[in-house]
């Protein structure tokens, strides 16, 4: 019996992680694709040659074609550029559509049935691509990027209370950009509601600097974007669709009707399982959390009509 196929596109530091994560786990299948001639091959093999010290015998196989990325259930989208410190995300848009735009038409062509995780950023604005470029049902196209920004929240409620990061339920929904929305009344510490366990001013330094997280890193990596926890949210939520857990995790997908947006990609609760996105989970929401939500939809929507005219004038 095979095991299941992934694809990891991109080579480089979130794509090398996700590959990496994923083989040590040992029962997929795993292909590496990126544009640079060696990158993928390189990284293959030196994560095969891991394999013989760690006790796992995946396969990963590095490749510039997609022709061996045939038949993927899943396909995890990492490709384009990161930002550099001082860049916000939404300055990556142009160069990102163009190249989201390019791999999907290549998953279509080769693994018709995959699910499809994007990374690239912006994150919703990508997803949007990828949905509308794909063709796919809804349920098959999730971003990843709630699971990271709670991811960091988290660490950053662990830090301050002196709590293990394990006691931490985190939900940060959602574009991923600066207008992110930490929910501090669905955030619990051992059951106890965030708010319970510090000060308002502990609580807004802890918002402001779960927003800025991702910059944290870049301003100090000066030559990319972060990578490991990523890819640790990645695999989380494949792990969550291989192993059908029906596991609630936000997730970036399209909301049609739910939480009142209409046909708009941005992160919200969601059931991820076999079938990928099988659910969206609406919390009532109080009419702060609403308009918090509502600004950040805002900017997702206007980075996703500038896709669109992009998109528009190419076709
Ligand atoms: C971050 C990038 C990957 O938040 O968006 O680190």
């Amino acid at each position: 019996m095979s095991r299941r196929k992934i694809t990891v596109v991109g080579a480089g530091n979130v794509g090398g992680s996700v590959t990496q994560r994923l083989a040590e786990k040992n029962c997929y299948d795993l292909v590496l694709v990126d544009i640079v001639e060696g990158l993928p091959q390189g990284k293959a093999l030196d994560l095969v040659q891991a394999g013989s010290v760690c006790g796992y015998d995946s396969s990963v196989v590095g490749t510039n074609s997609f022709e061996e990325t045939a038949g993927s259930s899943i396909v995890v989208i990492t490709s384009g550029i990161a930002r550099k410190p001082g860049m916000s995300r939404s300055e990556l848009v142009q160069t990102n559509t163009k190249i989201v735009q390019s791999v999907v038409k290549e998953i279509v062509a080769h693994s018709p049935q995959a699910m499809l995780v994007i990374v690239a950023n912006p994150l919703d604005a990508m997803t949007h691509v990828a949905y509308r470029v794909s063709g796919f049902p809804k349920e098959r196209i999730v971003g990843m990027a709630g699971v990271l920004d709670s991811a960091r929240f988290r660490s950053f409620i662990a830090e301050a209370l002196q709590v293990s990061v394990e006691n931490i339920h985190a939900m940060v929904l959602g574009g991923h950009g600066d207008s992110m929305v930490p929910l501090i009344r669905y955030t619990t510490v051992a059951g106890r509601p965030l708010n319970e366990w510090c000060s308002n001013e502990t609580l807004d330094a802890l918002i402001k600097r779960t927003r800025e997280g991702g910059a944290e890193i870049v301003n100090l990596l000066k030559t990319g974007s972060a990578y490991y926890a990523p890819a640790a949210s990645v695999v989380e939520m494949v792990e969550a669709m291989t192993k059908d857990q029906k596991k609630i995790l936000p997730c970036a997908v399209s909301c049609e009707g739910e939480y009142g947006f209409d046909d708009l990609v941005i992160g919200v609760p969601v059931k991820l399982g076999s079938n990928g996105a099988e659910a969206i989970i609406e919390y009532a929401l109080t009419p702060e959390e609403k308009t918090a939500l509502g600004n950040s939809a805002q900017a997702v929507k206007e980075l996703c009509e500038q896709v669109d005219l992009m998109m528009d004038k190419k076709s």
